[in-house]
């Protein structure tokens, strides 16, 4: 019987040897990581990551041909596949500082899969990496082999977070690359019989280790970019009278551009978009590639833009001021169907409006208020380390509320931000809302969510990302 181990039960780790697991009933599958009370969650009835679709798959395998452990070196020694799904996150010192891979968590991985191992193993790259890791990896493990024979894949991850589930049973591609070698052809061969229980073999797609770890950089390069250009649109719709919901229409109609991932926004956020743009940036900058690198943070500062913009935009419609003014902040997850708040957006808008002394009052119903606290006050990428390793969140701020009722959150409000599209925010009761908010009563829409002459009629006076603008924003200051 094949048995696989995956290192780190992330996002990433849980869901996808969940879905193995379901779809392999002849495979043993175990989780393992360093962190005990996510292992303990994966095997309570609250699981640590909400994911729809996700409790029903692990409740029929768990305890069946799914297990969930903290002994990371018994099961890493017994394993056939090792996958590896650790955190990769952007470096906060040294060389590459804000812009390389932190590789620390693969390689003390990688260090332990050398020491524990007794026997022969595929050892498979989960993780988003830099270019050329697989070679690093190689290196630690050959070195410290003992004469076991470790043949190593990459198979990176396309999931999106919220549709995982979806994602994993029915996946557009599966990507792996292996070594252009006999030994490596059998080990992709080994990988492509477990994914060949439920994907199609048509959507496999096997490459050299090296364009499997690129595919994976650029693909998300290329999907941040689709975003970055609809919103750098969506301050000329603005300017000019346009909607950006009818431009997105009217070019995504063409079928070499496609309708899909062309919505407007107060940015992108998520664990992953910026690091691994940062990552491509210095993989360019170090193979001596400015202009490629220049091209590709293009994508991050029109992200950064759209994000002050929105913070402009709320602050200049107020008379310039929301100091000591109440700011209801519907939504705090990076999208919705996730209570994922890694890079969110809304930790961005919350830091500026704060920072303008606003008292902002937050409903998300999938985010903690001890997790906003931390958002609010961590440094830039220390969100990336694994939990336990993370600083201890400093002295809570006192000018945020964090409620868990939308009328709660807009009660006495002078404005409303709108930063996660939640279906349950189209769906809410506006007349009473706007009863009992201070007039004139704002909502400022970051995601598009709501209905903008609806709103209007019932006298908020309304600013909706890309939308021809209300006369009253006309009439006050542009906004840089
Ligand atoms: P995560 O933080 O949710 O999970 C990583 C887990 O690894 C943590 O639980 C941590 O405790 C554990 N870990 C770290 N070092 C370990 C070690 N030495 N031994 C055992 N466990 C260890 O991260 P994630 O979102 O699952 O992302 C993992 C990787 O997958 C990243 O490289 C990310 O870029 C990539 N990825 C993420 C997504 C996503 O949607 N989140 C999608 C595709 C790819
Ligand atoms: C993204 C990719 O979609 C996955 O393929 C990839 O595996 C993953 O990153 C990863 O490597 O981590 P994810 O970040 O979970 O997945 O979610 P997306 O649906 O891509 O959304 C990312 C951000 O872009 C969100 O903040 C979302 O609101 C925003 N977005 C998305 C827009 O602003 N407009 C759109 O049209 C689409």
């Amino acid at each position: 019987m094949v048995k696989i181990c995956c290192i780190g039960a992330g996002y990433v780790g849980g869901p996808t040897m969940a879905v193995i697991a379901l779809k392999c009933p002849s495979i043993i599958v175990t989780v393992v990581d360093i962190s005990l009370p996510r292992i303990t969650a994966w095997n309570s009835d609250h699981l640590p990551i909400y994911e729809p679709g996700l409790d029903e798959v692990v409740k029929q395998c768990r305890g069946n041909n799914l297990f969930f452990s903290t002994d990371v070196e018994k099961h890493v020694s017994e394993a056939d596949i090792v996958f590896v799904s650790v955190n990769t996150p952007t470096k906060t010192q040294g060389l590459g500082a804000g812009k390389a891979a932190d590789l620390t968590y693969w390689e003390s991985a990688a260090r332990m899969i050398a020491d524990v191992s007794k026997s022969d193993k595929i050892v498979v790259e989960k993780s988003t990496v830099p270019v050329k890791t697989a070679e690093a990896i190689e290196k630690i493990l050959t070195h410290n082999s003992k004469g076991i024979n470790f043949q190593i894949l990459s198979n990176p991850e396309f999931l999106a977070e919220g549709t995982a589930i979806v994602d994993l049973f029915n996946p557009d591609r599966v990507l792996i690359g292996g070594r252009e070698t006999p030994e490596g052809d059998k080990a992709i061969k080994a990988l492509k019989d477990v994914y060949a229980h439920w994907v199609p073999e048509e959507r496999i797609i096997c490459t050299n280790l090296w364009s499997a770890e690129l595919s994976k950089l650029a693909a998300n390069a290329f999907l941040a970019q689709r975003i970055s250009s609809v919103n750098a649109m969506s301050a000329l719709c603005e300017a000019t009278g346009a909607d950006v919901a009818q431009v997105s229409h009217a070019v995504g109609k063409d079928t070499r551009i496609g309708p899909k991932f062309l919505n407007a926004s107060v940015g992108f956020g998520g664990s992953c978009f910026q690091k691994d743009i940062l990552n491509l940036v210095y993989i360019c900058q170090c193979n001596g590639l400015p202009e490629v690198a220049h091209y590709w943070k293009q994508v991050i500062k029109i992200n950064d833009y759209q994000k002050s913009r929105f913070v402009n935009r709320v602050v200049s419609s107020m008379f310039n001021t929301v100091s000591g003014k109440k700011i209801a902040i519907l939504g705090f997850a990076f999208k919705k169907d996730t209570g994922d708040t890694r890079e969110t957006p809304a930790i961005d808008v919350c830091k500026g409006l704060l920072g303008d002394k606003a008292l902002i009052s937050i409903y998300d119903p999938q985010v903690s208020e001890d997790q906003i606290q931390k958002d609010l006050s961590m440094k830039k990428f220390d969100w990336d380390h694994p939990t336990h390793l993370q600083p201890m969140s400093p002295t809570s701020i006192k000018s945020l509320s964090v409620v868990w009722d939308a009328y709660e959150a807009t009660k006495d409000a002078h404005a409303i931000c709108i930063l996660t599209e939640w279906d349950e925010f189209k769906s809410l009761d506006y007349q009473r809302i706007y009863n009992n908010m201070q007039k004139p009563a704002f909502v400022f829409d970051g995601r598009n969510a709501v209905d903008v002459e609806k709103l209007r009629s019932i006298g908020f006076i309304v600013y909706s990302i890309g939308k021809p603008l209300d006369q009253w924003l006309k009439d006050m200051p542009a906004v840089a």
